[in-house]
């Protein structure tokens, strides 16, 4: 490989456009998109047309047996994540693949499975990690200031926020509604923070009240009449260290605010809430609050694609691993078979 990465999109839809191909281009000279594959020639050729990408096509196979790939962002629906990206790890490319990583635990760990076979780097469009308040949180938990975190809340919720757009209430395409879209993410936070715990038991609800009928659609008019997603999830997983984590997720609820995304964790010596970043402590008998005077600016999402293409060209960590990728889809797959069967879910180790 030179020093200049070249790079492939798989799926030239929101994420591509709004995301990834504007960050790679933020990297300057050390990246150059190269092709662009989408199933709509039409979205490919637009998108290459925009950021002058020479090559496109409308099949990703295609793509990879005929141009010289570097590394490959996988910018599809949720149930085309695994064969695109095994199929790009076995051309022997890098993979950044959106989130989440894919529609089952089965399919996360053979993708992780081809990722050791083949040796290339796997990782997964997790943004929220690489925001300025996560990275700082971090360095505080890394140190001690929250002790041992044995409790944490997930929310991300919306009032009216059922996508208007894509395929998003489409559980066949999607393999589920707001817990395996907006819910990940603030899982995948909190279990980063918390050290990435191996779950032991979940338990988990679904609800489909609000997205099968007619109403407000603060994030566009969606299909309700083929709403297969449910509106709502609530969740609770206990860890085999002993920690337990609850979550709620909804793309639309009656409740006052029009979008929560929010992780509070909680330790014996310290608990803090994520967005925006506040730190809880007793010290020297008194209870604090610490607020950062000053985080540093910069988009996640553009922090993240250079942090994968400083993976791609150095050998460098990228900061999202298969293995977890494997832990998230579990406990994913869990909630949902747990809302299904009315039982809790017992994982093996
Ligand atoms: N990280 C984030 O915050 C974030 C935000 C939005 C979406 N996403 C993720 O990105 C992925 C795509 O979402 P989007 O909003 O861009 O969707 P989208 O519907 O806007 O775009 C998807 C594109 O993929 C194309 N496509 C479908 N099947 C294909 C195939 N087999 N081969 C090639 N192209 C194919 C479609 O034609 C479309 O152009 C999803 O997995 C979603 O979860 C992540």
């Amino acid at each position: 490989m030179t020093n200049r990465l070249r790079v492939g999109i798989i799926g030239a839809g929101g994420i591509a456009k709004g995301v990834h191909l504007p960050a790679y281009q933020k990297c300057g000279e050390q990246v150059s998109v190269v092709a662009v594959a989408d199933v709509v020639k039409e979205n490919a050729q637009r998108l290459a047309e925009q950021y002058e990408v020479p090559h496109v096509f409308d099949s990703y196979e295609q793509m990879l047996a005929e141009v010289e790939l570097d590394a490959v962002s996988v910018c599809v629906p949720n149930k085309f994540h695994a064969p695109a990206v095994i199929a790009a790890l076995k051309q022997g490319c890098h993979v950044l693949c959106e989130k989440p990583p894919a529609m089952t635990p089965e399919e996360a760990e053979e993708m992780a499975r081809v990722a050791k076979q083949t040796g290339k780097i796997l990782t997964y469009g997790f943004h929220y990690r690489h925001s300025a308040e996560v990275e700082v949180l971090k360095r505080f938990i890394d140190a001690g200031e929250l002790g041992d975190l044995y409790a944490a809340r997930v929310h991300a919720i919306r009032r009216r926020g059922i996508p208007g757009w894509g395929v998003f209430t489409n559980k066949e395409l999607q393999g589920g509604g707001p817990l395996i879209d907006i819910g990940v993410h603030m899982l995948d936070t909190a279990l980063y923070l918390m050290g990435y715990p191996q779950p032991e038991l979940v338990l988990g609800s679904t609800y489909q009240k609000l997205g099968n009928r007619k109403g407000v659609g603060l994030m566009g008019a969606w299909d309700w009449e083929n709403y297969s997603i449910e509106d709502m999830a609530i969740g609770m997983i206990k860890f085999k260290n002993g920690a337990t984590l609850t979550l709620e997720t909804a793309f639309a609820a009656n409740v006052e605010k029009d979008d929560v995304m929010q992780v509070t964790l909680m330790g014996d010596q310290g608990g803090a809430d994520v967005f925006p970043l506040k730190i809880y402590q007793e010290k020297h008998g008194t209870l604090l609050d610490l607020n950062p005077a000053y985080l540093p600016s910069g988009s996640d999402h553009e922090r993240e694609i250079g942090r994968f293409v400083e993976a791609c060209l150095t050998g460098a960590d990228a900061l999202c691993t298969p293995e977890q990728g494997v832990i998230v889809q579990r406990i994913i797959h869990a909630l949902y078979e747990s809302a299904r069967t009315g039982e809790a879910v017992k994982l093996k180790s």
